[in-house]
């Protein structure tokens, strides 16, 4: 569970990284827009994305407590707990201008196959966010993560908008890694 102190002792900034990647590249309507946020955690990535000019947020994740607070935001017309890679989640199909995963795109967290969700859930035309960590333990994850992500892409699902690699994602807490690991976000476009 991410709470506030563990967003300024990790230095976690990913939460704004990825929305300042979907606000810089989005052309639609923000009033109108709607916003899948998945393994939303307590809300910090529609947080941003409100202040960015986005108001319709549906939430995902697998905690409760999570949800909890997240329902505190205000900020969201809908939460659900779903347990991402063993529940589908229940969302209609092709319905949100953006679907976002931000911080749960790691080795024991959510599983890859949740990435076709992510897929099916977006509108043509729409955009699908994804980070993750490029710390040692999560090499092989991040990895298989981008082979999947270039499968959609040969199969011409969706198109690369932006990969942003960043070096100082956020403060080391294993004993492999010191200083500040690395990241990524993908901002793909789903094909119409
Ligand atoms: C590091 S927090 C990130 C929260 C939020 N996206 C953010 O960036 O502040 C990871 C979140 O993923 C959720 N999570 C991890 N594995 C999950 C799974 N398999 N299904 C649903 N939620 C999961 C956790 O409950 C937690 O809220």
């Amino acid at each position: 569970m991410l709470l506030s102190q563990d967003v300024a002792l990790l230095d976690y900034r990913a939460p704004l990284l990825a929305a300042e990647c979907v606000s810089s590249f989005f052309t639609g309507d923000r009033e109108k827009a709607t916003v899948l946020d998945v393994a939303c955690g307590t809300g910090l990535v529609s947080a941003h994305l409100k202040k960015m000019g986005f108001h319709h947020f549906v939430g995902v994740d697998g905690c409760l407590a999570m949800l909890e607070l997240a329902k505190k935001t205000g900020l969201y017309q809908q939460l659900k707990q779903c347990l991402l890679g063993h529940d589908e989640i229940s969302v209609e199909a092709e319905t949100y201008d953006i679907v976002i995963i931000v911080g749960a795109l790691s080795i024991g967290q959510v599983p890859l196959t949740v990435i076709r969700e992510l897929w099916d859930a977006t509108k043509p035309g729409g955009y699908v966010c994804m980070t993750t960590r490029g710390n040692a333990d999560n090499r092989e994850y991040k990895a298989e993560l981008e082979k999947m992500i270039k499968a959609l892409e040969e199969e011409q699902k969706w198109s690369r908008v932006t990969v942003v690699e960043v070096e100082e994602w956020e403060r080391a807490i294993s004993e492999q890694d010191s200083g500040y690991i690395s990241g990524a976000i993908y901002l793909y476009q789903k094909s119409f």
